[in-house]
């Protein structure tokens, strides 16, 4: 079910986007992060974990899983799988199965369009790039 469709018109605005989105996420869920390159996965992220207390994230492409603690008490999981080739055994392998079942904290996971299939998450968040400072965010939850 999609629960929100809009488009921003800045980074900020991604942001804020990202740090509304984070007050209705709970422990235990994972989200899932879709959208080409610079279509602002990270600005999004970067305003979820403000939320959270956290600051100076880092895109993080060579690191696969970046974890923060957030201030609520549990921890932010940060993952990137631009990188990611495999199917559903090497992520069984890399522990991110593990990480996503164990349910004690947030993951969110970019390029989560590689991996879309093997897990259902909780929410599905895909960005648009409609033009150089467009982009319209969709947010899906699954029930
Ligand atoms: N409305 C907008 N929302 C988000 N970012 C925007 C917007 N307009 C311009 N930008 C710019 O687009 C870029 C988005 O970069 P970001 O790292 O968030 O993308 P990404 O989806 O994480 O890319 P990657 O796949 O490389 O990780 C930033 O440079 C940002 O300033
Ligand atoms: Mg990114």
């Amino acid at each position: 079910m999609v629960i929100s469709d809009i488009v921003s018109k800045s980074a900020d605005e991604t942001r804020k986007i990202g740090k509304e989105f984070a007050k209705i996420v709970k422990k235990g869920e994972v989200v899932f992060l879709e959208g080409n390159l610079g279509a602002g996965k990270t600005e999004f992220v970067r305003g979820f974990v403000e939320y959270h207390g956290i600051k100076d994230i880092k895109s993080p492409s060579f690191t696969v899983v970046f974890e923060h603690q957030s201030a609520l008490g549990f921890p932010i999981y940060h993952i990137d799988l631009y990188r990611f080739e495999g199917g559903y055994i090497e992520l069984l392998e890399r522990g991110i199965i593990d990480l996503f079942e164990k349910r004690d904290g947030i993951a969110l996971v970019e390029w989560a369009d590689r991996i879309e299939g093997f897990y259902m998450p909780q929410y599905i968040v895909k960005l648009l790039h409609l033009s150089e400072r467009e982009r319209r965010i969709r947010i899906e939850k699954n029930f």
